[in-house]
């Protein structure tokens, strides 16, 4: 249960197993409730792992499909963010960029954030600017509305085994307050700083794997077209320090062929942006990333090409 102003909306749930026959109170747990919005590809895994913990689920997605989804697996489905987040320990939102948590939390008619009650954690979990971040908790305060960003490393894959990792920047003491709630979610939750810090590293991370992701499809292209046997060359180099484990899960994709979606370009080709915008804002030079700057521009050559929608390991077929 949350700490300081736990609201009385908390619920008591049975622990996992004991659903359905009548649990002592000695074995009951009492969970947070909570509101999810955005049941996207991550956001749609996470709010199943919720379900699944015992969590009293509200979900709200803008198209109704992944809604009823969720409902038949006993969430409950809500008409607008704010009825998703209204009376709720904890509010989440798992979306695709600024524009899109702009709307949930903040319109005028049915956004989450006006209709939270104060105390109560909102979570923004999606990889978004730091800019729109800061505006956010800035606007969360003003409603006594605690605010954490959270955004993740991990995939598909990740979200839907519980193995994200959380990069949280807040007080500590909401931070610590979710972890228990974090935990159905992730292996791993770091307190990386205040309000921003979370969503400021995000950046950070992508950029550091989409510029590996840009350097390997490079490379082994380069590996090919010298020649090369490159599934002996992606052995050899997978023995050496200069390959890292997300190169080599990258290389290994390209390899194989595999563009199934988990991380598509069209995200990441997002993420780069903000990392630019955001570098460029702090340093006052438009150019302080330019190593980021040119995977980007891979990554748009990548979706020209109609790829947009494909994991970004497609971005191989730019040098076959
Ligand atoms: N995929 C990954 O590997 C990964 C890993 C770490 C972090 N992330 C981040 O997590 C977030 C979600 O990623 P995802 O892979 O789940 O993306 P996704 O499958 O494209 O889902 C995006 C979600 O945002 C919603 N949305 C988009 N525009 C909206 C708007 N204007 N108003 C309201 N809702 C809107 C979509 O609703 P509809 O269903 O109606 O389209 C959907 O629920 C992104 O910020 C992404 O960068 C992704």
């Amino acid at each position: 249960m949350l700490n300081q102003t736990a609201s009385t909306s908390t619920r008591v749930i049975p622990t996992a197993g004991a659903a359905l026959t009548p649990t002592p109170a000695s074995q009951a747990t009492e969970l947070p409730t909570i509101g999810f919005i955005g049941l996207g590809a991550m956001g749609s895994r996470m709010a199943v792992r919720l379900l699944s913990a015992g969590h009293s689920l509200s979900v709200w997605n803008r198209s109704a499909a992944a809604v009823q989804t969720l409902a038949a697996q006993g969430a409950q489905a809500q008409a607008t963010p704010a009825d998703a987040a209204r009376g709720e320990d904890i509010v989440f939102s798992m979306v695709f960029d600024d524009a899109a948590s702009r709307e949930v939390w903040l319109h005028p008619q049915h956004g989450a954030l006006a209709a939270m009650r104060p105390g109560a954690i909102a979570v923004e979990c999606s990889t978004l600017s730091p800019a729109w971040i800061d505006e956010l908790a800035a606007r969360a305060a003003e409603r006594g509305v605690r605010f954490v960003d959270a955004p993740v490393a991990g995939s598909r894959p990740q979200a839907q085994a519980g193995q994200l990792i959380f990069m949280a920047g807040g007080a500590a003491a909401d931070v610590d307050a979710l972890r228990p709630t974090l935990a159905a979610l992730g292996g791993a939750v770091h307190h990386v700083g205040a309000a921003g810090a979370g969503a400021r590293l995000k950046l950070v991370v992508n950029a550091l794997f989409g510029i590996q992701v840009t350097a390997v499809a490079e490379l082994l292209g380069f590996a090919r077209s010298s020649g090369l046997d490159v599934d002996a060359s992606l052995a050899a180099l997978r023995s050496m320090p200069v390959m890292s484990p997300a190169a080599a899960g990258a290389a290994g994709l390209m390899l194989a062929g595999n563009d199934t979606p988990q991380a598509p370009i069209d995200l990441i080709h997002k993420d780069l942006g903000y990392a630019m915008d955001a570098a460029a804002a702090a340093s006052g030079n438009a150019a302080a990333l330019p190593l980021t700057a040119q995977a980007q521009q891979v990554f748009a050559a990548a979706a020209a090409r109609g790829w947009g929608a494909e994991n970004l390991v497609a971005v191989r077929k730019l040098y076959a």
